[in-house]
């Protein structure tokens, strides 16, 4: 059932609700990136006698004070003597270097703050960089090892990083560094002909060589029916950065393509235009394309064997970037932006590792997210009722099948007019959400960014009294577009002033008698939709970039922060409805450098293909290197209905994503779980419970990543940056540190599949518990449509809960099972972490953090196996500040019942003499007859100390 306003729209709207490569740009479609490119071909027709106009005035101080964090000086251009730029050369703590150009005392200013909405504060600068002034260059030697120097080439500008004496990142070594300064259109008539004397002579321009001889869309520029009117002129940023020695580049994500990026440009170019960043609404989106997506995280890293480093340019316009790899070895790649200023970090490495923890120093880690937030999470375009709602939780009770959040779509809103029920169809909202919260589950509801222009709308109307809505070019009055709602409005939300008015309409209380959201509950999650922003009737779907938001900024500026100020906003609302504060749960879907702290993000309307599925992964493990590791997609794909073979597979997708949720577009059929036939439905039933009794392993993931910034899913090049074998490979990853290796079936028929493994390790089947060995690199597995090639590393020991419950706050006080996989030598660790999964008690040590290890020592007489293993379980929280720590805090004794009720010992080789309990009781054991040894009920609690030991001989 969909609503009649909405049938309207899908009539009248028949653009936004299919991919059509007309709707949005291609670089040769949008000026700047001509420019940019042509640049670039000009300088690789005379690369003999290309160089770069810009350079630098020594910085001479640096003589004086060579102790120095950096400096700044003065930029020249020869092409524009008369134009001013400013340099500044900083090195930060973790030896992270910023580099940041401006025009100085311009016709205008260019648009400096995206750094400051990704960045978490200002970085730190080091204490420990020795300067020198070599002739023509300054250095910069630092780094613990002082392994570090960075040089500073005067003429032509050069920036280089190096690591050990090696190349690591060059900035501007190609010498196309462009920074188009603000004219006036009158300084920018063409020079090339002047009248003289009766004839007309030929002038040449002296910028030509390197800008070209052409004004290529510096004052407006149309795209299809729209004009975009540059007020500003042209004053767009180019600026090649290399890295040799490197073959990979990781990131940039939004794309729906490889992990390891393929080269867009040169003889062996994948694509032909340029990766764009520009966050957009792209239904249907092609499966394989370097065209944008929702989100854009500029941060890039660039990968050899033995060396890791990454950039990370902080710009917010529209930006494109050619990748080419070069046969000498090394990406060369080069960035457009349309505007900003340049503001780039480098991040040295050496490993991925490091530079995970030097982005996350920048800008954070995904915090801790609400327990129930990374169990199943069932929606759909719509639930159309709390009928409907009771109904399907109904029903996923009645089959068994666990899940945690129900979610309402837009057509809950009257109108779309968000926080506005529709009354006929959600007669008692608070009652239906409460209904759902009942059995610990919780719900998740809709709010877009665009505002129904209607007065009796309390959101609009306030909105548009404080004066907070987004401005059309004119800066004048409200710009109005069109989307669900029809006719609509933007909140601008870097008006500081929205910013509260936002938060306030949160609150399940009225508060000094402001319209606020009395028809919700604390608890419920809000989903961040539509926020790139889409609108329907603009250019490529979203807004005019000659809008004007706070500060007199042009809409280009900021395009790409935008809707993460949007989630920021929403993530601080829902987090003040309750004092103190609990843990909000905000699903976003533009992005941003730093969206990583305001909640989950997924991939958008992907189509329900196998190679959107195959794609899904290869996203969300970039969006792990781009920091953001709480991702998914669509399961069962928004578009189309999936066979049942698929969307059994798309359920082992979801089930091994941080973020699992199924979702489908309004015209597609019904398809909760429950509706399957046999056996697809018990699958799918195992799946979510597999799932389920594998969130210990998934809560401890999320903890890691939320102190060091490492992705949840690993792939290959981050578990073993020394292994070349690995770098290409996107179908398969690593969870957390758990040592749970994963292989999804992304294609239909599938029967076996092969693992890549990098080391010489035993590994263990999760499910039959065989010991594999890896054969040339490889482990095959059988992968029929019950099977999951899953696989324990050798070394590893795996904490489960297996009850089937409906729900993850059922399971609180649930016995856990340790799969303890013994690595060759007999040995394997792992980890729990536990808190109550809703409040920011963990911030104050209310926290459980359990260290398992098995140690093993050699049976006696030459070419015996292990005569003796302990199996220990320690406190890893009480060797770490977490605030005032209590090992029997507060938490901790809420689960003080809760046991290990079972020991799963993998790789023992042969059957024990005897089990115990330290210091105690014999244990009930059993050794299988394919060498696994299931110790029952030891009977201790996983908030304890204790240790098993079995003895062998
Ligand atoms: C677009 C979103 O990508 C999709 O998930 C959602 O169902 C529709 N908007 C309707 O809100």
């Amino acid at each position: 059932m969909r609503s009649p306003g909405t049938l309207l729209l899908l009539l009248l709207l028949p653009t936004a609700l299919a991919f059509k490569p007309s709707d949005f740009k291609t670089c040769s479609q949008s000026g700047f990136c001509r420019r940019g490119r042509a640049l670039a071909a000009r300088a690789q027709e005379s690369p003999s006698s290309w160089h770069s106009p810009y350079s630098i005035e020594p910085p001479e101080f640096l003589a004086l004070a060579p102790r120095q964090q950096g400096f700044t000086t003065s930029v020249y251009s020869s092409i524009h003597p008369n134009v001013k730029f400013v340099l500044d050369v900083i090195i930060h703590e973790e030896g992270i270097v910023r580099v940041r150009m401006d025009e100085e005392d311009g016709l205008r200013k260019r648009y400096n703050e995206a750094a400051q909405w990704a960045l978490i504060g200002e970085p730190k600068l080091s204490d420990d960089v020795l300067w020198t002034i070599d002739g023509e260059k300054a250095k910069a030697v630092y780094g613990p090892k002082k392994d570090m120097k960075l040089v500073v080439d005067f003429n032509p500008l050069k920036i280089t990083l190096f690591r050990h004496g090696k190349e690591q990142v060059v900035l501007n070594g190609r010498g196309l560094l462009h920074m188009e300064h603000f004219r006036t259109k009158e300084d920018s008539k063409p020079l090339e002909h002047i009248e003289g004397e009766g004839q007309s002579v030929l002038q040449v321009n002296p910028a030509a060589w390197f800008e070209g001889d052409t004004q290529d869309a510096f004052w407006d520029e149309t795209f299809s029916t729209w004009t975009d009117t540059k007020p500003k002129g042209p004053e767009s940023l180019s600026l090649d950065i290399t890295f040799p020695n490197h073959a990979h580049v990781y990131g940039i994500p939004q794309h729906a393509t490889n992990l390891s990026l393929p080269s867009t440009t040169g003889p062996i170019a994948r694509h032909t235009d340029p990766f764009r960043l520009y966050n957009a609404d792209v239904f249907e989106y092609l499966s394989d394309s370097p065209t944008s997506l929702y989100g854009s995280i500029p941060l890039m890293h660039a990968h050899s064997a033995n060396s890791t480093v990454a950039v990370f340019n902080a710009l917010a316009s529209e930006t494109w970037i050619d990748i080419a790899h070069v046969e000498k070895g090394g990406v060369e790649t080069h960035w457009i932006s349309e505007s900003g200023i340049l503001d780039v970090f480098l991040l040295p490495g050496p490993t991925p590792t490091d530079v995970f923890a030097q982005y996350a120093h920048l800008t954070g880690t995904a915090p801790l997210p609400a327990h129930w937030s990374i169990g199943y999470h069932q929606c759909r375009w719509n639930y159309v009722s709390s009928d409907d709602i009771r109904g399907v939780q109904n029903r996923f009770d009645e089959e068994d099948f666990p899940v945690d959040v129900f979610w309402l779509d837009i057509e809950y809103a009257e109108d779309h007019r968000y926080f506005m029920w529709n009354k006929k169809t959600f007669p008692d909202p608070v009652e239906m959400t409460r209904d759902v919260e009942a059995v610990g589950r919780k719900m998740v509801v809709i709010v877009d960014p665009h505002l129904k222009r209607a007065n009796d709308y309390p959101v609009y109307k306030r909105a548009s009294e404080l004066g907070v809505l987004v401005k059309p070019k004119s800066g004048e009055g409200e710009y109005e577009g069109w989307c669900w709602p029809g006719s609509s409005s933007w909140i601008d939300f870097f008006h500081p002033a929205s910013w509260d008015f936002w938060i306030s309409l949160f609150k399940t209380k009225t508060i000094d008698g402001q319209w606020s959201w009395t028809e919700s509950t604390d608890n419920v999650g809000i989903w961040n939709d539509m926020n790139e922003p889409s609108v329907f009737n603009g250019p490529e779907i979203t807004m005019p970039k000659d809008n004007v938001h706070y500060g007199g900024w042009e809409h280009r500026d900021v395009h790409n922060i935008n809707g993460m100020l949007f989630a920021n906003l929403t993530f601080q609302a829902a987090e003040a409805r309750t004092d103190p504060p609990r843990r909000p749960f905000v699903l976003t879907r533009a992005f941003y450098a730093g969206s990583q702290r305001f909640g989950a993000m997924w991939t958008g309307d992907n189509l329900g293909t196998w190679e959107h599925m195959a794609v899904g992964i290869k996203m969300v493990l970039a969006n792990g290197v781009g920091g953001m590791p709480f991702a998914g997609s669509d399961v069962g794909g928004f578009f189309g209905n999936p066979e049942p073979e698929m969307l059994v597979r798309w359920y082992v997708v979801g089930a091994f994503s941080p973020f699992f949720r199924a979702h489908a577009h309004i015209d597609t059929k019904r398809r909760e779980p429950y509706l399957l036939e046999e056996p697809y439905k018990s699958l799918v039933r195992d799946i979510l419970r597999l799932r389920y009794s594998m969130l210990p392993v998934w809560y401890t993931a999320f903890r890691e990543t939320s102190e060091s910034g490492v992705p949840i899913l690993r792939p290959q090049y981050v578990m073993f940056p020394e292994d070349e074998a690995g770098f290409g490979i996107d179908d398969q990853y690593y969870i957390g540190s758990s040592g749970l290796l994963v292989k999804p079936v992304t294609q239909k028929g599938v029967m076996e599949v092969s693992m890549y493994i990098a080391e010489d390790q035993v590994y263990y089947d999760y499910f039959t518990n065989h010991a594999h060995r890896p054969q040339n690199r490889h482990i095959t597995l059988p992968a029929n449509l019950d099977q999951i090639p899953l696989l324990i590393r050798g070394g590893s020991i795996i904490p489960t809960r297996e009850r089937p419950r409906r729900s993850s706050p059922l399971m609180k006080h649930d016995p856990f099972t340790l799969r303890i996989a013994l690595d060759t030598s007999g040995n394997a660790r792992g980890e729990v972490y536990l808190d109550d999964g809703e409040t920011y008690g963990y911030g104050r040590g209310h926290v459980v953090w359990r260290g398992f290890g098995a140690e093993s020592t050699k049976g006696k007489g030459k070419g015996q196996g292990i005569g003796m293993v302990r199996i220990s379980s320690v406190d890893l929280a009480a060797s770490t500040e977490v605030g005032a720590y209590d090992p029997m805090n507060e938490f901790a004794r809420s689960v003080g019942d809760v046991r290990v009720e079972k020991l799963v010992v993998l790789g023992l080789g042969k059957k024990p003499l005897s089990v115990v309990l330290d210091g105690g009781r014999e244990l009930e054991w059993e050794f299988t007859s394919e060498g696994v040894l299931v110790i029952k009920d030891p009977a201790v609690r996983v908030v304890d100390d204790w240790a098993v030991v079995v003895q062998s001989e």
